[in-house]
């Protein structure tokens, strides 16, 4: 049986500690090095990630590319558009088929149960990359920078603010798995699916839904936020003005913990549910979190492979 990371309760709360602290080991043991340069055990020499991407992508694309060279293994980087998937092969035939040519597969997609029928057909890891429903990887990288700005997540308040989207079920899955709170400050509507609500609460988690943003933030050791309009969502004025009064600016911010960390998973839209100054100012982790995808990726790789955990 393949070790797929589909989402980050495939892993479960041991696993994802002990990649986090592998990641923040490998980062500090290469710190300055040239960034092409692989890491001294090079623990993935001869493996082989294929990438297939159904959407846009700068930092997971990057991410996964320079995480597959750093441990000593190569990848190959598809658009689906330009294979036979995207002229309509099955999921399950591509899955099978890759399987016997690469190591480890990893794919951004639209619809979750296209990652779900990748992973039942292929032979190999399967990695989420993002799809409509959760985005684990981000979610690695921002423990990560949450935790190199010294604070621990067991107990940590996390505020988030806007679209109940992708981003948002990782989040409200890692606090279940990880022992932090979250809170979510979103309009009537654009609330987190129930589905994901009640597995956090079988694992006895409760996410309150707040409609006060000021009430989601208030004492909040991270705040975070992502675009109100998703890869695949159609542009909505009505959801835009919706999501206005849950813009992070200073006025809000100035309701979390004086020592809160902002993160946002990018790309940003600058004004909309963030403002400049928040993403440029000190509290801002954004540079670190999109760095740490690297890092916290190619520990994710090697949980795949049963290096980790
Ligand atoms: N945060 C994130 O997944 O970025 P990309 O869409 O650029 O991969
Ligand atoms: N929620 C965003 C995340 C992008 C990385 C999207 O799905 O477009």
């Amino acid at each position: 049986m393949s070790r797929h990371f589909l989402d980050l309760a495939d892993a479960g709360g041991d696993a994802i500690a002990a990649m986090l602290n592998d990641a923040i080991d490998r980062k500090e043991a290469r710190a300055n090095w040239p960034k092409g340069k692989a890491d001294a055990d090079a623990p993935l020499a001869g493996r082989t990630l294929a990438m297939i991407f159904e959407k846009n992508s700068t930092r997971t694309r990057v991410s996964f590319d320079m995480a597959m060279r750093q441990l000593g293994g190569t990848t190959i980087v598809m658009d689906a558009g330009s294979m036979q998937l995207g002229r309509g092969e099955t999921v399950a035939d591509t899955a099978r088929v890759l399987s016997r040519f690469v190591d480890a597969i990893m794919i951004r997609t639209d619809d979750h149960a296209k990652l779900i029928e990748m992973a039942e057909h292929a032979t190999v890891p399967v990695i989420n990359g993002l799809t409509d429903h959760s985005h684990p990887c981000q979610i690695m990288a921002d423990m990560l920078t949450v935790i190199e700005r010294h604070k621990a997540l067991p107990g940590t308040r996390w505020a988030w603010l806007g679209d109940g989207n992708n981003v948002l079920h990782s989040i409200i899955e890692a606090g279940s798995l990880m022992g932090f709170d979250v809170r979510v400050g979103c309009p009537a509507g654009y609330e987190p699916s129930m589905e994901v609500l009640e597995a956090a609460l079988k694992r006895g988690t409760t996410v309150p839904i707040l409609r006060d943003p000021v009430a989601a933030v208030k004492d909040a050791d991270v705040v975070v936020t992502d675009t109100w309009i998703s890869m695949g969502q159609e542009h909505a004025e009505e959801k835009l003005a919706a999501m206005t009064p849950y813009q992070v600016n200073a006025a809000l911010m100035a309701h979390a913990k004086p020592d809160a960390v902002f993160l946002h998973c990018l790309p940003a839209h600058r004004g909309e549910e963030a403002t400049d100054d928040v993403l440029d100012g000190p509290r801002s982790a954004i540079w670190d979190e999109a760095e740490n995808r690297l890092h916290a990726q190619k520990s994710v790789l090697l949980w795949c492979f049963g290096m980790i955990g």
